[in-house]
């Protein structure tokens, strides 16, 4: 097996996890995890998304959380951004990177975000452009990539289409969504060999959510192929409200775990990040998904 010696997680935690969870958080918890996670080695965190208010309600306080978290050099602070409204509040946040999205599927993306693919993909080119000039990295996330829950299967033709014309946007990364954690390490390796063939390595990330258990099947088959950036959740937090089904991303605590004992470098501190895993869990008032996070609580660890 060929894997990297190093990988990039970024981690969507506070905007990927909270945008799902049913108990509101306030905005100095999210401020207070989001400082703890800071500290942890990770170099990128997805912070909160601006998006409508009225569509993510938990994420509301974006601009406060935005202001108010204790920024560490060397960490990128990324938000969601939808439009040219979501870019002004991000860039008034003080925001590193913007990241758009769309999906592969219309079906979701009309449900997601409200308007058909075709009117979708001029917004983000205007917010990619000015991003861009504001001197902002852009990512783009295209969701449903592994399968779509209105759709099922996502012609391939239009994955690589809708790639390209986010690539000639100018887009510095572009992350591939199993947003309802539907693929297989078989399906990813057909699909990333297609895209492998058009687009360099480097500039594909994978974001795969959890809701079958094959995250890390699918992370170990996408860094045999060379791939080196992973979306994660810290806790195995995690989910989309416009995609049923859709439940945990790959928890950050077992990808970490795993890295370390193949030998690949993620300059993520384990124990750091369970003990902001275990603090968000006390928040949520849930036990969440991260095996390694109850692992470390049925062994004392945290005594
Ligand atoms: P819309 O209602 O179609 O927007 O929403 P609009 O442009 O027609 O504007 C309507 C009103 O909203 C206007 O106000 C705008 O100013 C306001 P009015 O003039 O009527 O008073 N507005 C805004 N206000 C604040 N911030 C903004 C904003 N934009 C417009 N940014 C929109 C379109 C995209 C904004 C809406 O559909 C939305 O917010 N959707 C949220 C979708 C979302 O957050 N989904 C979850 C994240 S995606 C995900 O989880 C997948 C991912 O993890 C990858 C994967 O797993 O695959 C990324
Ligand atoms: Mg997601």
């Amino acid at each position: 097996m060929k894997v990297p010696k190093k990988i990039s997680i970024k981690e969507v935690g506070p905007r990927d996890g909270l945008q799902n969870e049913q108990v509101l958080l306030s905005t100095s918890d999210k401020i207070s995890w989001i400082d703890m996670l800071s500290v942890t080695g990770l170099s990128y965190i997805e912070i909160t998304s601006f998006v409508h208010p009225k569509w993510i309600p938990p994420l509301r306080d974006a601009l406060d959380v935005a202001k108010g978290i204790k920024r560490q050099p060397g960490v990128t602070y990324a938000a969601l951004v939808p439009n040219r409204k979501g870019l002004e509040r991000a860039i008034s946040g003080n925001i590193d990177e913007a990241a758009v999205f769309m999906s592969a599927s219309e079906t979701h993306n009309q449900k997601n975000i409200n308007k058909p693919i075709s009117e979708t993909l001029p917004i983000l080119k205007e917010v990619i452009t000015e991003a861009t000039e504001a001197k902002l990295t852009t990512r783009a996330y295209l969701s449903t990539v592994f399968g779509c829950p209105y759709e099922k299967n996502v012609p391939l033709e239009q994955i690589v289409r809708i790639s390209e014309t986010l690539f000639e946007m100018g887009i510095d990364e572009l992350s591939l969504g199993d947003t309802i954690g539907a693929a297989n390490p078989v399906q990813v390796e057909l699909i990333l060999e297609t895209l492998l063939n058009r687009f360099p390595k480097e500039k594909i990330a994978l974001h795969f959510h959890n809701t079958r258990g094959m995250a890390l099947a699918n992370i170990i088959t996408a860094m045999n192929m060379g791939i080196t950036s992973f979306d994660g959740a810290c806790g195995g937090l995690g989910g989309c409200p416009y995609a049923p089904g859709s439940s945990g991303n790959a928890a950050t605590d077992d990808l970490i775990y795993m890295c370390a004992q193949m030998g690949i470098e993620t300059g993520v501190e384990l124990g750091k990040l369970l003990l902001a895993a275990k603090w968000i869990e006390e928040k949520t008032g849930r036990q969440l998904p991260s095996h390694n996070l109850q692992a470390a609580k049925s062994i004392d660890c945290f005594s």
